[in-house]
């Protein structure tokens, strides 16, 4: 979610970390900063917003001698985007940079306050610092103080760590977050969390496995994992920017699909416990005296809010109503106080959304935000927000946005249950469960994309499109339509499947293509009645399902679950994979779709 950039050497330091973390500037741009070590003393320089304001900053200072630099551009995830937030984080002697969420940051900020360590940041990362400083000052060697204090660490980090303890030395260490190492032929070596800075600077490249960590002295690489050194082994780095941007990917969408297995565990970190929910950004928010849920929200929010309305009345025994904010602003609304007014965007800009949350404050309702982006103007504005931790998403079709939202209202409805007392425990145990699997379903297996690859052939022409689902699948089909209107321009609609026969089953003929999606956890056989009435029209029907359909004309098998959300997040990847691979087939633009716009601040 944030970018990191390190270097070592005797070019000027500045202007490669500065032009870093430019190239990784779309991954956060809350505030960034540098700290730059030579003749043995650090200079650190932070900034808030965008990353020119650290370039003003720093015009005059120059860093042309031997040493060593890290940067980092911020996506604020834990503490607000300050410029006390704003990495590196310090301690006595030692700078830090990290990308990642520590999750036991808590219990060990605690212990070394106990050590009367004070803390300047209300950040996960300054843990970092603190701990290797206390070990160097306990007398380890300034290695074993590294390797200890990560050790340490749980959660995911790209870390790291200079000290003036050891002016020629830079420490790094990586888990479940992407960093690499690099070098040039005149020796001297660069890291950084992607390819994009490292282009024009360094020519080959190691991509960092889960639990390596090292140093770098002077222009020596040793390399660990587990404890154990290993050989380097570097190779080629391909030198075409807006590629290294999208690493590997041929599209921002498609990258954003197969990132959702990481965003979602990066959602659901800190805040899903053993036998609970914890929400550190709602503790101080007063749940008591709420008794009904109005949740507002436009496009792809909007099907999450949808999703959510079937949860919350289920677990949380609350009764929610969903408005489309931009009918909720004209229709008079009745606003009774006693409603938690949730407003739900990706960008934290749509000018709906935003309107529907000052009137809900207005009238004196408590308001939640669930948001992708920390300062945005409804992030401002709301009591309390939870932020979703999807990263910037590129694409304008929004994937990874919506699998983070779905997963925190869920958790939030689970939280609300677990206090209202309206879920058994072990009920609650079991969803926590079903919860930490989902990262797993979000896997894109190789096979199954080339399937749709193919398949998607057969689709891109006839007269509409119907996704059709029931339950918490009528969102996802709706959103699963949204998807292909957005970057194919075919028309498709979402219904709930029990519905087509009250109208829709007219369209019904070959040329009608119906992609329905049928769990075997929910409704499988009122689902497979409705589509058998398609089918018995002749509409030409691609099923998703666990359970092999004899009248499906394609069928995309999906794997056995036991939980409904299981199917849901493996249908919503087929969904969303159908869409960008028909829209590919059309040639169409998949990041820029014609007449949209990833966020829209206008009525
Ligand atoms: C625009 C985007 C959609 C998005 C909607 C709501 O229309 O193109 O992808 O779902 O706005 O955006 P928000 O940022 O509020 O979630």
């Amino acid at each position: 979610m944030c970018g990191i950039v390190g270097y070592i050497g005797e070019s000027e330091k500045k202007s490669f970390l500065l032009a870093g973390l430019k190239e990784l500037e779309y991954r956060g741009y809350d505030s960034a900063g540098i700290a730059v070590m030579q003749n043995g003393d650090i200079q650190s320089f932070k900034a808030t917003g965008k990353l020119a304001n650290l370039v003003l900053k720093t015009q005059n200072f120059e860093s042309k001698e031997f040493g060593i630099g890290i940067g980092h551009t911020r996506w604020a995830t834990h503490g607000k985007p300050t410029e006390t937030n704003a990495h590196p984080h310090w301690g006595k002697y030692s700078f830090v940079v990290h990308n990642g969420i520590i999750e036991n940051y808590r219990e060990l900020k605690e212990e070394l306050q106990a050590d009367g360590l004070v803390f300047l940041s209300q950040t996960d990362t300054e843990v970092i610092v603190h701990l290797f400083e206390r070990f160097v000052t306990q007398g380890l060697e300034v290695r074993e103080a590294f390797v200890q204090t990560i050790a340490r660490l749980q959660g995911a980090y790209a870390i790291l760590l200079i000290t003036k303890k050891a002016p020629d030395m830079i420490f790094f260490s990586k888990n479940a977050v992407p960093l690499i190492v690099a070098q040039n032929t005149q020796g001297e070596k660069f890291l950084a969390s992607a390819d994009s800075p490292l282009i024009g600077y360094a020519h080959e490249v190691i991509y960092l496995e889960d639990g390596q960590y090292g140093w770098i002295q002077n222009n020596t690489l040793d390399l660990f994992e587990r404890g154990k050194k290993i050989v380097p082994t570097y190779k080629a780095l391909a030198q075409d920017k807006l590629s290294a941007q999208k690493e590997g990917y041929r599209y921002f969408m498609e990258k954003e699909i197969y990132e959702q297995t990481r965003v979602v565990s990066d959602t659901m970190m800190g805040r899903v416990r053993d036998n609970s929910i914890e929400f550190e950004e709602l503790q101080s928010f007063d749940f008591s005296n709420i008794h009904a849920i109005k949740i507002c929200a436009c496009g792809t929010s909007y099907h999450a809010a949808l999703v959510s309305s079937y949860l919350f009345e289920r677990f949380a025994k609350t009764t929610v109503q969903v408005e489309i904010a931009s009918e909720f602003r004209y229709k008079e609304p009745l606003l009774d106080p006693k409603t938690l007014f949730i407003v739900i965007s990706q960008s934290g800009e749509t000018a709906d959304t935003l309107e529907a949350l000052k009137m809900a404050k207005n009238a004196g309702l408590k308001t939640l935000a669930i948001c992708n982006v920390d300062n945005s103007s409804i992030v401002r504005l709301a009591d309390a927000t939870i932020l979703t931790r999807a990263g910037i998403e590129k694409g304008v079709a929004s994937t990874k946005a919506f699998a983070t939202q779905i997963i925190t209202l869920w958790m939030l409805t689970l939280f609300i249950a677990g206090m209202k007392k309206t879920i058994t425990q072990g009920k609650l145990e079991d969803e926590l469960q079903a919860l930490v699997k989902i990262p797993l379903c979000l896997h894109v297996n190789d096979f199954l994309h080339e399937k749709i690859r193919r398949l998607s052939k057969r689709y891109l022409h006839g007269h509409g499109f119907f996704f059709i689902g029931r339950d918490i699948f009528y969102p996802l089909a709706l959103e699963g339509a949204l998807k292909l209107k957005e970057i194919s321009y075919l028309h498709a609609e979402g219904y709930p499947a029990g519905e087509m026969k009250h109208g829709p089953i007219a369209l019904a003929d070959s040329e009608l293509f119906t992609i329905a999606l049928m769990p075997q956890t929910i409704l499988y056989e009122k689902t497979k009645s409705n589509v058998e009435e398609l089918s018995a029209r002749d509409a030409t029907i691609l099923a998703i399902s666990p359970v092999e359909f004899a009248l499906a004309d394609d069928f995309i098998k999906t794997s056995q679950q036991t939980h409904p959300m299981s199917e849901f997040f493996e249908m919503m990847i087929i969904t969303q994979l159908l869409a960008l691979e028909i829209s590919v087939r059309l040639g169409n633009d998949v990041d820029m779709p014609r007449n949209l716009a990833k966020s829209v601040t206008v009525e």
